[in-house]
C-alpha cells in the first residue's frame, strides 16, 4: 500500500470499523447472493412497485429467501460485513448490528450517494439531498429538516395537514359500503399528500403524479434507461407552479425561495416519491389491526382518551411495527468514498455497503417476536435498538419525515377507523396464530369498515 493511501485508510467514521469483522466471500456465496437477494430485490422495483412481480411474491416469498440465505451466511462467515467475490466494482453486505452501525453511523466515508442510487433517482430528483455530494449535502440536509421538521414530534403545521386528511379520507368510510380496495384508497390518499405538500390548488391535480410515476419506472432501471429530460422539465415545470404560490399551511410555504444552485424546490420529488411508501404501511396497518383484535382494542383507546389527534402513541406504535415487519425500503446503500480498514482486511474505496432491512427486522435466530406483531414494543424506547430496526435508516441520514410520515398515517388510520370494525377480505393467511409472511402485497389488500 502506497503512504498517501495508507493516510487515507480511516477507521470507518470513528466508530470502530477495525473492531468489525470483515469476511470475503466464496464466489458460489457471491453467486447465491446476487440471485437470492440483490436480483430479487431490484425486480420488485426499488423506486416504483412493480405490481405484477409484487403479486407473484405472494407465492414465490423472495424476501423470506433472501433472510434464510442471509442467516446460513452469517452462520458461516460469523458476522460483521461480507465482501463479495464479484468482477467489476466491490459490493459488500451487512451481517450483523456492529456493521450497520459503521456504514450508518456517519455519511463519510460511507456515502448515501451511491452510483446506483445517483443514476436511478436523477430520473426525477437530480438535486435530491439523498444523491448529493459534497458541500452541498448539508445545506439540502438542512432545507428538508426545516420544511419536515424533523426534530419535532408533531409538525407545527399538524391541524392543517389533519382537517385535509380527514376531508379527504373519512368519506371512504360511507361509500361502496364501507368496501376499501387499493386503487380507491389511493385516489383519495393522493389528492390528501397533495394538499399537504403543495396545497389546496393541487388537489386535482393527478397528471403530476402521473409524470412522476412515468419518470420513477425509468428510474427503476437506473443507468440501463436514458434520462428523458424533456418528460423531467414538464414534471418540474409543473412542480414548481405549485410551489410557487407557496400556500399557507402546505409544506411548500416552508420552502425558501427557489435558487438554482441549492435548489430548494428539487427536493420536493423525492417528498412526492416517499409518500408512496407511507400509503403502502397505512394499508399493511389495518391489515393488522383487522387481523389481530387484541393490538386494535389496545390502539382504539387513542381513538376514546381525549388524546390529542396528533400524537395517538398506539397508532404510531402500530405503523412503527408494521414498517418494522414490511420496511419500504428494504436495500439502504451506502458508498465507501476512501478505504476503510475493517477486522481482517481493507475494504476498497467504492465499494457498495448493502443493508438489507427484512434481514435485520425478520431475524427469527434472534428475535423472539420476528414474525409476531407486537406494537406495544414501541411505546417503551427501550424496545428497539437504533442500529438493527432500521425502517427510517439511522445516523445523520437518517429519513427526515419519520415524524411526519407518523403524523399523517396515524391521522389516516384515526379517520377510517373512529366508530369502524376493520374486516380483512382478502389474505386469508394473516393471522396471530401463525407467523406472518416477510413480504406483503399491500396492491391485494381489501376491507371492510363496518359499523
Ligand atoms: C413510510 C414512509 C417512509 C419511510 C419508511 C422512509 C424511509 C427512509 C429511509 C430508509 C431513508 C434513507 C434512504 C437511504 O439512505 O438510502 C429515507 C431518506 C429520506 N426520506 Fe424518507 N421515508 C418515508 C417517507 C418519507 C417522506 C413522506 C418524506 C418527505 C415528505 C421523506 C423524506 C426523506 C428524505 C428527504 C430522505 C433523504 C435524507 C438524506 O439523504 O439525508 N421520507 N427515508
Amino acid at each position: 500500500m502506497r503512504v498517501e493511501e495508507r493516510e487515507r485508510v480511516r477507521s470507518g467514521g470513528g466508530v470502530g470499523a477495525e473492531q468489525v469483522r470483515l469476511s470475503r466471500a466464496s464466489v458460489g456465496d457471491t453467486l447465491r447472493v446476487a440471485g437470492t437477494v440483490l436480483l430479487p430485490t431490484v425486480a420488485q422495483g426499488l423506486v416504483i412497485r412493480r405490481r405484477l412481480v409484487t403479486l407473484a411474491g405472494r407465492w414465490w416469498q423472495p424476501d423470506a429467501r433472501a433472510v434464510r440465505l442471509m442467516q446460513r451466511l452469517r452462520g458461516r462467515y460469523g458476522g460483521g460485513a461480507l465482501l463479495l467475490r464479484n468482477p467489476g466494482r466491490k459490493w459488500a453486505l451487512a451481517l450483523s448490528t456492529d456493521a450497520v452501525r459503521v456504514v450508518l453511523a456517519d455519511t463519510e466515508p460511507y456515502s448515501p450517494a451511491t452510483v446506483d442510487k445517483i443514476a436511478a433517482l436523477s430520473h426525477f430528483q437530480p438535486h435530491g439531498v439523498l444523491i448529493t455530494r459534497g458541500g452541498l449535502r448539508a445545506p439540502r440536509r438542512a432545507v428538508n429538516e426545516h420544511a419536515l421538521d424533523a426534530d419535532l414530534p408533531v409538525h407545527h403545521l399538524a391541524a392543517s395537514i389533519t382537517a385535509k386528511i380527514t376531508e379527504e379520507i373519512a368519506p371512504l368510510r360511507d361509500q361502496m359500503g364501507g368496501r376499501l380496495a387499493w386503487d380507491r384508497f389511493a385516489t383519495a390518499y393522493w389528492r390528501a399528500v397533495r394538499r399537504i405538500v403543495l396545497g389546496d390548488a393541487a388537489h386535482d391535480d393527478d397528471e403530476l403524479l402521473d409524470l412522476l410515476a412515468m419518470l420513477r419506472r425509468d428510474a427503476n432501471w437506473a443507468g440501463l434507461r436514458p434520462r428523458n429530460d424533456r418528460l423531467r422539465q414538464r414534471f418540474r415545470q409543473r412542480l414548481d407552479a405549485h410551489l410557487a404560490r407557496r400556500e399557507p399551511g402546505s409544506l411548500a410555504s416552508l420552502l425558501p425561495p427557489p435558487e438554482p444552485v441549492m435548489d430548494p424546490y428539487g427536493q420536493v420529488p423525492h417528498w412526492l416519491f416517499a409518500y408512496d411508501a407511507a400509503g403502502a404501511t397505512v394499508f399493511r396497518t389495518l391489515a393488522m389491526l383487522s387481523t389481530h383484535p387484541v393490538q386494535r382494542l389496545w390502539s382504539a383507546a387513542d381513538l376514546r382518551s381525549g388524546e390529542s389527534p396528533h400524537r395517538l402513541p398506539r397508532l404510531r406504535a402500530c405503523v412503527l411495527e408494521t414498517l418494522r415487519l414490511w420496511p419500504t425500503t428494504p436495500a439502504i446503500l451506502r458508498e465507501s468514498g476512501t478505504p476503510t480498514r475493517w477486522d481482517g482486511g481493507r475494504l476498497p474505496a467504492r465499494t457498495s455497503l448493502l443493508v438489507y432491512t427484512p434481514f435485520f427486522h425478520r431475524d427469527d435466530q434472534t428475535l423472539p417476536y420476528a414474525h409476531r406483531f407486537e406494537p406495544a414494543r414501541w411505546i417503551d424506547a427501550n424496545g428497539h435498538d437504533e442500529w438493527s430496526t432500521v425502517s427510517f435508516s439511522a445516523g445523520p441520514g437518517r429519513c427526515p419525515g419519520r415524524n411526519l410520515v407518523l403524523l399523517t398515517t396515524t391521522a389516516i388510520l384515526a379517520a377510517l377507523l373512529r366508530d369502524r370494525e376493520p374486516r380483512l377480505l382478502s389474505y386469508a393467511k394473516l393471522s396471530p396464530d401463525r407467523p406472518l409472511p416477510v413480504g406483503l402485497d399491500h396492491f391485494g389488500l381489501r376491507f371492510r369498515l363496518a359499523e
